[in-house]
């Protein structure tokens, strides 16, 4: 039951960790913000939001999503835990809605001070799971409801940072990422 529910919440949140991870792989060339400053002084959104790593992010998540769905069978449109396949509305809204969230995390990490790569304990691991939420209940309200029954979302919600702690030093260890969160 409990092996279930976890497995659900991986395979519906995977278009949604994947394109950060791509990100920081594929990442680099022209900032978001194209290097503004707002009137803090402070970089919009800084160097280490680019339009490639957001743009192979969120390509990377939506394929993810369009190959689980090549695992589910062909006539029941479910897989064997039950999860629906994902509909590109849903996919899109994953995927993007991660990216998004890591995009406005950066915003308030700049309104606060805070310089490129600096942690932001909480912000960085929930961000993109939230707004990835939250798009994805607007735009594929059916197919949210379905999948994120409230045993599902407290998985996710406690699944979440350990994955993301645990990959992020995993990047670090291997040279990819600059700092360990
Ligand atoms: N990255 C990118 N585009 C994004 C997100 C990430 O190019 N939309 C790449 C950047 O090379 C970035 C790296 O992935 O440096 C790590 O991502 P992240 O930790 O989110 O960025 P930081 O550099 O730590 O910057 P910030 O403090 O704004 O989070
Ligand atoms: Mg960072």
């Amino acid at each position: 039951m409990v092996v279930e529910t976890v497995a659900i919440a991986i395979w519906a949140m995977l278009p949604a960790y994947i394109p950060n991870n791509v990100a920081v792989l594929a990442g680099g060339g022209r900032p978001i913000d194209g290097g503004r400053t707002l009137g803090d002084g402070k970089r919009l959104l800084g160097d280490g939001k680019t339009w490639r790593g957001t743009a192979f992010g969120t390509v990377a998540g939506i394929v993810v999503a369009l190959l689980l769905n090549l695992l589910h069978g062909p006539f029941t449109g479910v897989t064997e835990l039950g999860v629906p396949a994902f509909p590109i509305h849903a996919a899109v809204a994953l995927a993007f809605g991660a990216m998004l969230g890591d995009i406005l995390a950066s915003f308030l990490k700049r309104r606060t001070g805070r310089e490129r790569g600096a942690a932001f304990p909480g912000v960085d691991q929930l961000d993109f799971v939230v707004v990835s939420l939250l798009l994805t209940l607007l735009v594929a309200t059916g197919w949210f409801l379905e999948t994120f029954t409230l045993p599902v979302l407290v998985a996710v919600f406690v699944l979440t940072p350990v994955l993301h702690v645990s990959t992020n030093a995993i990047a670090f260890a291997l040279g990819l990422k600059d700092e360990p969160w």
